[in-house]
């Protein structure tokens, strides 16, 4: 009888496992949504399409569905001059959020956007953020398109 006990008690103790790693998701995503709905969606708009010609959409971004460290810096330090999303033009300012936003809103934040929009969900940890602050601490300008489109991001996307 051991030997069932004991894989009954590993089962349990596994799944209670998953179940708290689903639960910190849920968590994360819904902080995430908070913070969205406070500082993004003034732009970017609730249902994250933008408006036309003036915010550009994260519905099916590549910035967004691409390298962490790509999109962590683009909230970080924002993004200025013409941009082209989805074959529209776009040339505003986003203002940088570094100053405004921990690492562990930023990680919400873009967790919440990849599990929204039409976006392939994939979290983000708060220290992709963190490393993404540290190597960009010099950095003081917005990205151009141009610079994010020659990313290189060696770290996992
Ligand atoms: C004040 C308006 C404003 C706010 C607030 C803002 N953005 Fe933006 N965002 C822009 C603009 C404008 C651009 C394009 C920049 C340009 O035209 O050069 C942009 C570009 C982007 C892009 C790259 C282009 C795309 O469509 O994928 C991403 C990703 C993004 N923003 C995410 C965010 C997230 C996440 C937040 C909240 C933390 C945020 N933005 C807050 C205005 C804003």
């Amino acid at each position: 009888m051991l030997k069932p006990t004991l894989a009954l008690l590993v089962a349990t103790a596994s799944l209670a496992g998953f179940v708290r790693a689903q639960d910190a998701a849920a968590d994360q995503v819904a902080e995430g949504k908070k913070n969205y709905m406070l500082i993004c969606v003034a732009c970017h708009q609730p249902t994250g399409a933008g408006l036309p010609a003036v915010f550009p959409p994260l519905t099916k971004s590549p910035y967004v569905n691409g390298s962490a460290e790509r999109f962590a810096a683009i909230i970080l330090k924002g993004n200025a001059g013409p941009f082209t999303v989805d074959g529209k033009p776009f040339n505003q300012i986003m203002p940088p959020q570094e100053a405004m936003l921990t690492d562990e809103k930023i990680a919400a934040i873009m967790t919440f956007v990849r599990a929204s929009f039409e976006n392939t969900p994939a979290p983000v940890s708060a220290a992709v953020v963190a490393a993404a602050r540290k190597k960009f601490a010099d950095r003081k300008t917005p990205w151009t398109q141009a610079e994010l489109d020659a990313w290189k991001d060696d770290a996992a996307k």
